[in-house]
């Protein structure tokens, strides 16, 4: 009887160590992946968390970008050379974002230079582009007319829509053909009536910058210089200017 017992005791221990065992072994499965689940969430969540800490970061920095005022008075032009030659004119960035304004300048297709750029043609003239928002007309440039002597440049007038330059011709006017995709730059080819001072004239005038202390010409300049100041002697440039207009 006994043995009887025991024999059918000994499965039901055996089972239930069984049972045991494989309930332990059930709960350290099930735990596993539990544990695999809750690091791979807060994994997760560490890295939305970092994403968009970094998203914050850069939306601050866009939001500063844009909104930094593009302080322009006589000492931030120079000497015409100083600044980075693109093609027959010269850049700069008020900001520091030379590598923005090369960037916009050497686009084949196009593009809008960032806040604070600054390019010129010729000493006297300056587009500065201002902080976004400033004069959507104008594609927030600002265009400036500058008397330049050895020791520097003065403001002899500034403004977005209503700037003439000393031949009265309006700098928004003939600039506006340019406005897309060239952002208002007209160089040759980007809509703009040509102006009747070319690129010897130009280059005469950049190559003799007061501003820059001895010019540094090369041959054909003095008969550039000659030929415009005959130009405006004469008061051609005038006449060219109202058959335009
Ligand atoms: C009669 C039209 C006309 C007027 C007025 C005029 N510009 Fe321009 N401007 C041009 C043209 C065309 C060019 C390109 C010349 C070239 O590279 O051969 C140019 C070139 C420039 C450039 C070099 C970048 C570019 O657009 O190619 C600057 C900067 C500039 N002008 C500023 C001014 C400012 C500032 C005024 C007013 C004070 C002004 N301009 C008035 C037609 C004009």
């Amino acid at each position: 009887m006994s043995n009887i017992l025991i024999n059918k005791m000994v499965p039901i221990v055996a089972l239930s160590c069984l049972c045991a065992f494989s309930v332990n072994a059930d709960k350290t499965i099930a735990l596993t992946p539990t544990e695999v689940v809750t690091e791979s969430i807060s994994e997760a969540v560490e890295a939305v968390e970092a994403v968009e800490a970094v998203e914050a970061v850069e939306a601050v920095e866009a939001s500063i970008k844009t909104t930094t005022a593009v302080v322009v008075n006589e000492n931030s032009f120079t000497c015409i050379r100083d600044m980075t030659p693109v093609r027959h004119f010269y850049v700069d960035n008020l900001l520091g974002n030379i590598d923005g304004t090369l960037a916009a300048a050497n686009n084949p297709k196009g593009a809008k230079y960032p806040a604070g750029s600054v390019v010129q043609l010729v000493p006297s003239e300056v587009m500065v582009k201002r902080e976004a928002g400033t004069s959507p007309i104008t594609g927030d440039w600002e265009f400036f007319e500058l008397a330049v002597n050895e020791s520097g440049s003065t403001i002899a007038k500034r403004g977005f829509v209503d700037v003439n330059n000393r031949f009265d011709g309006n700098c928004f006017a003939c600039h506006l053909p340019a406005r897309e995709p060239w952002d208002f730059v007209c160089e040759s080819g980007h809509g703009c009536e040509p102006i009747p001072i070319d690129h010897s004239i130009t280059g005469a005038l950049q190559r003799s910058d007061p501003r820059c202390g001895e010019p540094v010409p090369q041959s054909g300049d003095w008969t550039a210089l000659l030929k415009l100041k005959t130009m405006v002697t004469i008061g051609l440039t005038k006449k060219w200017f109202e058959e335009l207009f």
